[in-house]
């Protein structure tokens, strides 16, 4: 039998809840129709955004959310998107299926967005196509509290008091459609510009993060590190999980096991890339200030046959699940230097939480995953390891994370994506004696998956599968299943 050994009081750092972050862009129906209605819809909404969906994130307590790309980001101009709706300027979206944007949902519809949702605002900037003046004057228009001609102008908007922006992106994948430009050129544009993201309030700073690489570019890392590591405190990673190649990608849904295998194979490589890019990361900053953040991951597919190719809309099945588990198990093993991860995307683009279709809302098999996983937010990481697992095979049998919190229960999250067998695990808590354990399961068949005639077909249930031992507990893990124990231990 695999053992799990953990160890309650041996903590490796602190799990900063950004890392279950989301990421919103300007594409197909993620903001438009999915996020956003506009007032005067027939689907129940407040102030434009969508209840139904509002409240099922405020559910798994999303913390922070990124807007408004992405590819996006760098060809808008903020200052279409304020003032009367009526007067906006329409533009053409160029990287996303040519459509018009309306510019109905800017800043402050943003910005109200996540006051309801309960979560921090990360406001990615334009350096692609925009001007130092434009993103310093996006910065003060949203932040400063004093006299200024921004802050004026957001007041004759209706909004007088200043928002809070804890994170903002100076531009992004400006080696591609952010400018395609190269490390040395964008280091010393990310130099210019991040010296005019203006830090107006001490006591809420503005955390600046630079645009990093894309997959395996560690050359972007080291150059970003050395010519511009000082004036960051993040930088971005990129990195999607896509089953064959970007040209055939392969579909969401009808996949095979060995696509299977190869998809959960690419999602693990995160754990070698963040290894990586954090070893280069720690020859410039060896006390680990700069966090990594991984602001764009998730499952890329072939769009759904039918759907419009530049929407980027996918079904979303165990496989994603068990892809999201992965990865939030490394992100939480690294925890010391990721400090945000922003899955892709919130809603009808990508590795989805959620579809919509009309008045219609699904959850999807990932979401139930963040919600398993909602517990480690702002714990401490504690010392982990699996034995047994087979050593040959690129994706392990069983992987897991585990955290401690404030009132000392211990929370693990542990993935099993065999497809065949159950398989038992033995939990080893180094002594601790277990008091009382709450657990939740997520399963299914590999392709199992929620649609808007079956919406629950896949959620999560309670888990009582474990017994007490001597030096922990055992479980016994079903085929393609996520779980989480909330262990509360003897004093
Ligand atoms: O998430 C879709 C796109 O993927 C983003 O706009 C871009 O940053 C990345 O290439």
């Amino acid at each position: 039998m695999k053992t799990l050994y953990i160890h309650p009081a041996m903590t490796r750092g602190h799990i900063r809840k950004t890392i279950q972050g989301h990421f919103s862009e300007h594409l197909g129906r993620c903001i438009y129709g999915g996020l956003y209605v506009g007032e005067n819809s027939d689907i129940p909404n407040v102030n434009g955004m969508r209840t139904d969906v509002v409240n099922a994130l405020r559910a798994v307590h999303i913390p922070v959310l990124r807007w408004p790309g992405g590819c996006f980001a760098d060809e808008y101009h903020w200052m279409d998107g304020i003032g009367p709706k009526a007067g906006r300027k329409k533009m053409v979206n160029t990287h996303w299926g040519g459509v018009t944007e309306d510019n109905s949902f800017g800043t402050h519809e943003f910005m109200e967005l996540c006051s309801q949702l309960g979560c921090a605002p990360y406001v990615n900037g334009n350096v692609g196509s925009g001007s130092v003046r434009e993103m310093s004057e996006w910065v003060e228009y949203m932040t400063f509290e004093g006299v200024s001609p921004m802050t004026e102008l957001r007041k004759a908007n209706g909004h007088e008091a200043a928002w809070d922006v804890p994170f903002f992106g100076v531009g992004n994948e400006n080696w591609g459609c952010g400018g395609n430009m190269t490390p040395e050129y964008y280091a010393n544009e990310y130099r210019r510009y991040q010296t005019y993201v203006r830090q107006y309030r001490p006591d809420r700073k503005i955390y600046r993060i630079a645009c990093g690489a894309s997959d395996e570019n560690y050359a972007w890392t080291r150059t970003l590190m050395e010519n511009a590591g000082r004036y960051m405190d993040g930088l971005s990673l990129h990195y999607y999980t896509v089953p064959h190649t970007w040209s055939a990608k392969g579909q969401a849904l009808g996949f095979t096991r060995e696509d299977y295998d190869e998809t959960l194979s690419k999602a693990v490589f995160m754990d070698r890339l963040i290894r990586i890019h954090g070893a280069i990361m720690d020859q410039y900053d060896p006390d680990r200030r700069v966090g990594l953040v991984v602001d764009e991951w998730g499952t890329w597919y072939d769009v759904e046959p039918g759907t419009n190719p530049g929407f980027l809309y996918q079904q979303n099945s165990m496989r994603d699940a068990m892809v999201a588990a992965l990865t939030l198990n490394v992100f939480n093993q690294h925890c010391e230097r990721v400090h945000m991860a922003n899955l892709a995307q919130l809603v009808n683009v990508l590795q989805s939480m959620i579809l919509t279709e009309g008045p219609r809302m699904l959850l999807t098999p990932t979401y139930y995953v963040f919600k398993l996983f909602m517990d480690h937010q702002e714990n401490e990481l504690l010392l982990s390891e699996v034995q047994g697992n087979d050593s040959a095979s690129a994706v392990p049998e069983v992987q897991a994370s585990a955290s401690i919190d404030q009132a000392g229960t211990v929370h693990i999250t542990i993935a099993h994506p065999g497809l065949d067998q159950s398989e038992p695990l033995a939990i080893d808590l180094s002594g601790y004696r277990v008091r009382e354990v709450r657990g939740s399961i997520l399963h299914g068949a590999m392709d199992a998956h929620n649609t808007f005639d079956c919406p629950d077909a896949v959620h999560d249930k309670n888990f009582s599968d474990w017994t007490a031992t001597e030096r922990g507990l055992t479980v016994t893990l079903p085929p393609v299943s996520v779980v989480h124990l909330a262990v509360t231990l003897d004093d």
